[in-house]
């Protein structure tokens, strides 16, 4: 697939990946936080969980091939060795990092949370940890144009 577009899936990607986690934090959160209410949260994450984790595959799958047509294949991952693999390797880690969290929400967090509001500050740490992971991996995303770091 032409470059072009896959950039502009990328971005297109990384606008509602982002955009809705800082939507979350900046908008819901603060709310669910001050009445100590869970559901606004559960009733967020339910709307969004299919958007998100569409945008999320496709980031990937956009990634992993514009990382290949800038030579940077999966013998040069994690090698750390030229500026623009730096920065994809970088961003992989990341990615292990968010799908570490996501799943540590999924089974630990939200199935308690459901019932006790308890569990809001640690669902917090979770939604917060997501939301910087994505803002770095936006900021790391922009350095491949200035050829890396
Ligand atoms: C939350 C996940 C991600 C976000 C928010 C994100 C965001 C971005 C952004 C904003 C750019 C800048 C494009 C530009 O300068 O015009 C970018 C570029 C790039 N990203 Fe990501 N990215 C993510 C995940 C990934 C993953 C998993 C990979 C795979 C290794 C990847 C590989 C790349 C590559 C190769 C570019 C350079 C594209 C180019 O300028 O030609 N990204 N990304």
């Amino acid at each position: 697939m032409d470059h072009h577009l896959l950039l502009i899936i990328h971005l297109l990607c990384a606008a509602l990946w982002v955009g809705g986690h800082l939507l979350l934090v900046f908008a819901y959160l603060p709310q669910a936080l001050k009445t100590k209410d869970q559901n606004i949260i559960l009733n967020y994450e339910k709307k969004y969980e299919a958007i998100g984790m569409t945008a999320l595959v496709l980031l990937v799958i956009s990634g992993v091939l514009m990382a290949y047509k800038y030579n940077v294949s999966i013998e040069y991952w994690f090698h750390f060795d030229s500026p623009i693999e730096k920065v994809v390797s970088t961003k992989l880690l990341l990615l292990l990092l968010t799908v570490a969290f996501a799943l540590s929400a999924q089974f630990r967090v939200l199935p308690k949370l459901k019932n006790d509001p308890n569990k809001l500050p640690e669902m917090t740490f979770h939604i917060v940890a997501v939301t910087l992971i994505g803002v770095l991996m936006l900021v790391f995303g922009t350095f491949i144009r200035f050829g890396g770091f």
